[in-house]
């Protein structure tokens, strides 16, 4: 089995990449990531001098690239992580989330399509719902009220994979996880930034009254899933993968807290995000029925392996926290009268 991975070198691809290499002694893996900001090749330092597994530098935008190496590689499945996936900087520059989230999965597809591709993996996520009142639950037939520049290009990218289904019969399925978490995430999402930041001894920018609920989904959960799917999920078909574990962010951080042995007093609440969804909630009842997986980390011991990994690897995080980080963290928290961090000073 030759898998082609686009954005292997970010937070959830490395996670799949480094657990179908172990899990699988048949699988070859070429990953096509462009190292943008959250691309990160120490991510797959154990990987690196594995024979079955190849890194091609390039961009998933780049038409003559991605159809030669399809041609080339002629993978059995495309699993497509690449994207810009950060929310408040889609929210702060749009252009990349255009460009990457939709033009990047057309020029995949279209590759695809024209390579006959037997199998497409398109990886989405639980934001293209958009918010919903209590008690609701997103299933897959959900209608789609995505809410911010980057849930939006990602719904945009879903209905133009399965568009290809039923125009080309491009044999597409489509996954949308609930918020992941867990070891190389960047500090830029919730529980890596306040980990970070509980771990250093700085402020906690919590967004509004903090009572937004997410769900939470450990990153090896979330790749055993598309594992499944892969093995047992059938064509032009949507499958949710949650985590079961719906928390308000104020809870995550109080959790973040106490197993940091830091006190409330660096929490701090500041301006919230514009058009902040306020409850994301997700039905996974397909994808276990047809295929089996359940999650099966506790967020307890997720959390508490996740805390341990930031810090035994404080290196890392120096490094991905050097350079472009300290300007997009100022433009983010400046402006919601944040303490700037000082690298080396923590
Ligand atoms: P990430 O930001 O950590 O990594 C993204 C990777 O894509 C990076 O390695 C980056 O270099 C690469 N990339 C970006 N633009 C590219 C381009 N034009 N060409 C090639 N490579 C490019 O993201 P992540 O958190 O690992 O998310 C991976 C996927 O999973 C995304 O599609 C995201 O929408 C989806 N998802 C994420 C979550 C989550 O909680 N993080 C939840 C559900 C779904
Ligand atoms: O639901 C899946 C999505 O989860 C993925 O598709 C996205 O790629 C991923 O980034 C994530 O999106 P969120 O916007 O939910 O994640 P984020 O970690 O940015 O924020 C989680 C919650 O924490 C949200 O309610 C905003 C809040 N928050 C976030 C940051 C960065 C804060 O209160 N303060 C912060 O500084």
């Amino acid at each position: 089995m030759k898998l082609l991975v686009t954005g292997g070198a970010g937070f959830i691809g490395s996670a799949f990449i480094r657990l179908v290499l172990e899990t699988d002694p048949a699988v070859e893996v070429v990953n096509l990531d462009k190292l943008t900001y959250a691309g990160n090749l120490e991510n797959l330092a154990g990987v690196a001098l594995e024979r079955r597994y190849r890194f091609v530098h390039g961009d998933i935008c780049d038409a003559g690239l991605v159809e030669g190496l399809l041609g080339e590689v002629r993978p059995e499945a495309i699993v497509h992580f690449a994207a810009e996936s950060h929310v408040d900087r889609s929210i702060l520059s749009p252009q990349p989330v255009f460009e990457t989230n939709l033009r990047g999965t057309f020029t995949l597809l279209e590759a695809a399509r024209l390579r006959r591709v037997a199998r497409f993996l398109h990886v989405s996520t639980d934001e293209v719902y958009g918010s919903l009142e209590r008690p609701l639950e997103a299933d897959e037939g959900f209608p789609l009220r995505p809410s911010s520049p980057y849930a939006a290009a990602k719904a945009g990218s879903d209905l133009l994979a399965l568009s290809y289904f039923t125009t080309y019969r491009l044999p597409v399925t489509v996954t949308r996880a609930s918020n992941n978490y867990g070891p190389y995430q960047f500090p830029e999402k919730l529980i890596p930034l306040m980990i970070s930041n509980a771990l250093e001894k700085r402020p906690l920018p919590v967004y509004g009254d903090g009572l937004q609920v997410r769900d939470w989904l450990y990153v090896e959960d979330h790749c055993r899933a598309l594992l499944a799917v892969l093995a047992k999920g059938r064509e032009s078909e949507i499958y949710n993968i949650g985590g079961n574990c719906s928390l308000p962010n104020l809870e995550v951080v109080r959790k973040i807290l106490q197993a940091t042995g830091r006190g409330e007093n660096l929490i701090e609440y500041v301006a919230d995000r514009p058009g902040h969804d306020r409850r994301y909630a997700l039905s996974s009842q397909k994808i276990m029925r047809e295929t089996g997986w359940a999650p099966q980390v506790e967020f307890e011991a997720g959390l508490a392996s996740t805390i341990r990994w930031y810090q035994e690897h404080a290196g890392w995080v120096q490094r991905v926290k050097s350079g472009e980080y300290q300007t997009y963290y100022a433009r983010n928290y400046a402006h919601r009268n944040l303490e700037l961090p000082r690298l080396g000073s923590g």
